[in-house]
C-alpha cells in the first residue's frame, strides 16, 4: 500500500520534527512507501525545505478551493494539522477538501489535528478538574466550549469530521521542550520567552504559586506521531472521532523548580544579576515582558492541566524523556537560545487576534 501524507505547518516546532521523524521511519523501511508532502507558508520556508526527500509547497490554508485542490492533485489521504488550533477556518478547508477525496476514490480518509492540553487547564476555565483520555472527552469540551476557543475548536473537528466521512483524531501535546528537527523553526516558544525576559529585566521572575507543568520533550511527541502514522499505514484500528481523543505527557515538574534551575544557568553565565528568583509584580508586567496578551500568560507559563494519558500506549507510545533529565537540560535550552534566539514562528502573535474571544 502506499499513503500520501500532508504535514501542514510543517516549517513550525512540530510540524518539521514530524516531518524529520517520518523521513527516518520512511529510510528505515517502516514506511517505505509513504510519500511526504509539505504544507507552508512563505517562500522561505518552502526553501528550507526543498532538500528533504518532500513534496513542498506553498498553500494558504483557509482557501477552501487550494486546498481541495492540492489533496485531489497529491492523492493524499491523510492530513496532519500543526498550523494552528485556534483557527476552525483551516481545519475546515482541510477536512472538506478530504471528504472530497474520500468522494473521488472511495477510500477511507484521515484527519489528524494538533491541539494542546491546555484545554484542560483551570486557567482556561476548565470546569471539570481531572480527566483521562479514556473519558468522554469530546462530551466534556463540547458543555465547555464556549469559554475557550481550542475547545471550540476541537470540538468543531469532531463534529466536521463526523459529517464529512473523515477519520478523525485530536492529539493533546503538553508545554514542548528541547530543539526541533525540523528545517526553519527549531525552538517552542515558551521557554526562550522565558529566558528573553529574564534577559532583559536580568532577573528571572516567577508566578506568585507554584503550580506543576505537565511536558513533553519535542522528539518523544514527534515519535508518537510517526507511530500513529504507522499503525494507519497498517490499517490498524484505532480510537478515533469522538474517541480519537490522544494525551500526551511524559513527565511533570514545578514552575518554581523549572525557574529556580533557569536562574542559576543565567546567573553562572552573567545574563541575570542573580541566582535568585523574584515573584511577578503584577500578571500585566508577565505578559509584557513574554509578548502575549495579560489573559494568557498563566495559561501558558503556569499551565497546570490535571490529565491521564492512556490512549497513546495502544500504538506503544513510550517516551523517554524524565523531568529529571528535562531539568537537567536547561542548560541546553539555553545554549539553544544563545544559538537562535526567539523562535521563527508567529504562534505567540497569533494569539493577539483572539484574545477577546478567549476565556471570556
Ligand atoms: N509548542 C508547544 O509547546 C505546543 C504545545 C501544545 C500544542 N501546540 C500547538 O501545536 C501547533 C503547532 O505548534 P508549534 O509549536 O509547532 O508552532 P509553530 O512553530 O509556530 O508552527 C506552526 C506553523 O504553522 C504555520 N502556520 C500558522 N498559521 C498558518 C496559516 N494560517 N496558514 C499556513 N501556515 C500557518 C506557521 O507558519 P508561520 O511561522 O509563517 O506563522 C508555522 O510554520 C499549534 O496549534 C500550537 O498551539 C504547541
Amino acid at each position: 500500500m502506499s499513503l500520501n501524507v500532508l504535514v501542514t505547518g510543517a516549517s513550525g516546532y512540530i510540524g518539521g520534527s514530524i516531518v524529520a521523524e517520518i523521513l527516518s521511519l520512511k529510510r528505515g523501511g517502516t514506511l517505505g512507501a509513504l510519500v511526504i508532502h509539505a504544507a507552508v507558508r512563505s517562500l522561505e520556508q518552502a526553501q528550507s525545505l526543498t532538500k528533504l526527500d518532500v513534496n513542498v509547497f506553498q498553500l494558504n490554508l483557509s482557501d477552501e478551493t487550494a486546498v481541495t485542490e492540492s489533496l485531489l492533485s497529491n492523492d493524499i489521504d491523510l492530513v496532519i494539522n500543526n498550523a494552528t488550533c485556534i483557527d476552525p477556518q483551516i481545519a475546515s478547508s482541510l477536512i472538506s477538501g478530504l471528504q472530497k477525496q474520500r468522494e473521488a476514490t472511495g477510500r477511507e480518509v484521515f484527519f489528524v489535528q494538533t491541539t494542546g492540553l491546555s484545554a484542560f487547564d483551570e486557567n482556561t476555565n476548565w470546569p471539570f478538574g481531572e480527566v483521562k483520555d479514556t473519558d468522554n472527552v469530546y462530551g466534556l469540551e463540547r458543555q465547555s466550549r464556549e469559554t475557550y476557543v481550542v475547545r471550540e475548536v476541537d470540538t468543531f473537528v469532531i463534529e466536521q469530521t463526523k459529517k464529512a466521512g473523515v477519520t478523525g483524531f485530536l492529539i493533546f501535546p503538553p508545554t514542548l521542550h528541547g530543539r526541533g528537527s525540523g528545517t526553519w523553526n527549531q525552538l517552542s516558544p515558551q521557554i526562550p520567552a522565558l529566558i528573553q525576559a529574564s534577559i532583559n529585566h536580568k532577573q528571572v521572575y516567577k508566578f506568585g504559586e507554584s503550580r506543576d507543568a505537565t511536558l513533553a520533550h519535542v522528539s518523544d511527541v514527534a515519535k508518537f506521531y510517526g507511530q500513529l502514522i504507522e499503525a494507519i499505514f497498517l490499517g490498524k484500528k484505532l480510537p478515533a472521532g469522538e474517541d480519537g481523543h490522544y494525551f500526551l505527557v511524559s513527565h511533570v515538574v514545578s514552575w518554581w523548580d523549572i525557574m529556580d534551575r533557569l536562574a542559576a544557568n543565567l546567573h553562572e553565565r552573567g545574563l541575570v544579576t542573580t541566582a535568585s528568583t523574584k515573584v511577578w509584580p503584577s500578571d500585566e508586567m508577565a505578559a509584557e515582558s513574554v509578548g502575549v496578551p495579560t489573559r494568557f500568560a498563566h495559561s501558558i507559563w503556569n499551565s497546570s492541566p490535571k490529565v491521564l494519558c492512556e490512549k497513546a500506549t495502544i500504538i506503544g507510545w513510550k517516551p523517554v524523556w524524565t523531568g529529571e533529565s528535562f531539568l537537567n537540560s536547561l542548560y541546553q535550552e539555553v545554549d539553544d537560545f544563545l544559538e537562535l534566539g526567539l523562535p521563527k514562528s508567529s504562534l505567540l502573535h497569533s494569539l493577539k487576534p483572539v484574545s477577546g474571544h478567549d476565556m471570556n
